[in-house]
């Protein structure tokens, strides 16, 4: 009898959290209203009904999910693999590098050793394994993300809106022939930029940045009153604007521009095409984030890119300690201890939430706002 208990109580949380997130999917609690800046008209966000779209699927509407990842940060590994199947997706690892084990012969043009950290070089050289991965095995789209990441619990409903909103951007784009497989993000993206930490927009670029007229676009989808946005002074990421032109509970999609931080992309076949051209053959000499940004804001072989802000994917810094945080920076230099975990701009974390997930409890949000 008594051993028959735990699995009945295991079977009980497991309806209960099933019941929690069927609820939360379908109770419309993150519905929000889709507007361009140029036509106000009202985007038909739910047309397309909750599960009904490919976004819910086990991949998030992607063929693929790939984490780059060192294999030793098996803590990294663990909170991933818990966070994604509690929120409804599968995850394909691909082994991160450690910069000094490249070769000097391979070592992309323009990249000095002397000068430049072999830290950076690694994480260029897993960014790039991953594009080759999508264009090796004809993945015809995929999602490529670090394995630090935090997202929203209500992560597929939020990309369903930007699936709506970024497929009204894509109407200006060029058609796109190398996404042939229907995708519910539209068919003629190459890179959907879904997690970066610094946003400015096309029209604000520095003199330094500025592209040519005919490769402006500074059109935006604005996403309202959502409440997965976080409200002031907990929003952040707005490089070139201030939050206060916009109301609260904004969420912006828009061409980007220039983008910090490469915590999340997704590539299409013909963009990973494309960025293993860019980002692989023709040369390396800042960090991999500043140049996948140059990639989108320059239209490198017509390279056409959708983003948005507040980020749906953001790194997170657990509690312990802060030297773990990054592979990026060398470990040990500092003891310093975290006592709490934080995620910028995710007001329901996965993260912070996994002891109410896996207990079938209500998520909670990070700020009392
Ligand atoms: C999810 O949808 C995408 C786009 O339609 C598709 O390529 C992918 O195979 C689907 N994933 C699963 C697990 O069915
Ligand atoms: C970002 O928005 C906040 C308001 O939320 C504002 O105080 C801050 O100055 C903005 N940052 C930039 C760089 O404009």
């Amino acid at each position: 009898m008594i051993a028959g208990r735990p699995s009945f109580t295991l079977v009980v949380a497991a309806v209960v959290f099933i019941c929690v997130v069927i609820t939360f999917l379908s109770s419309g609690s993150v519905r929000s209203q889709l507007r361009t800046t140029s036509s106000p008209t009202r985007l038909a966000y739910s047309a397309q009904k909750h599960g009904k779209s490919d976004v819910f699927n086990a991949t998030l509407g992607f063929e693929k999910v790939i984490v780059i990842g060192l294999p030793e940060r098996s803590d990294k590994r663990d909170a991933l693999t818990l966070m994604s199947a509690l929120t409804g997706f599968k995850l394909s690892w691909i082994d991160g590098v450690i910069g000094k084990t490249v070769s000097d012969k391979a070592l992309p043009l323009g990249w000095d050793r002397e000068t430049m950290q072999d830290n950076n070089l690694g994480s260029w050289r897993g960014h790039v394994n991953a594009m080759r991965r999508i264009v090796e095995d004809g993945i015809s789209s995929a999602l490529i993300m670090e394995d630090d990441m935090d997202w929203d619990v209500h992560v597929k409903a939020q990309l369903e809106q930007f699936s709506a909103a970024a497929r009204t951007l894509q109407k200006d784009f060029h058609r796109n022939q190398s996404l042939e497989s229907p995708s519910p993000y539209g068919q003629d993206w190459d890179m959907l930029w879904l997690g970066s930490c610094v946003t400015t927009f096309d029209e604000h670029l520095p003199a330094h940045l500025k592209v040519v007229e005919e490769q402006r676009d500074p059109r935006k989808v604005l996403i309202f009153d959502d409440p997965t946005v976080p409200l002031p002074p907990h929003i952040l990421a707005n490089g070139s604007f201030s939050w206060e032109e916009y109301p609260p509970r904004t969420r912006i999609v828009y061409v980007p521009g220039d983008n910090v931080c490469s915590f999340a992309y997704a590539l299409s076949a013909s963009g990973a095409q494309k960025a293993l051209h860019h980002m692989g053959l023709e040369g390396q000499y800042k960090p991999f984030d500043n140049h996948l940004s140059d990639l989108c804001r320059m239209r490198v072989d017509g390279m056409r890119c959708v983003s948005v802000v507040p980020s749906l994917f953001v790194h997170h810094r657990p509690k312990g300690k802060i030297s773990a945080d990054s592979d990026i920076n060398k470990a040990g230099q500092n003891e310093e201890m975290r006592e709490v975990g934080f995620t910028e701009n995710i007001v329901y974390s996965t993260r912070l939430n996994l002891g109410n997930l896996v207990r079938g409890l209500e998520p909670e949000k990070q700020w009392a706002e």
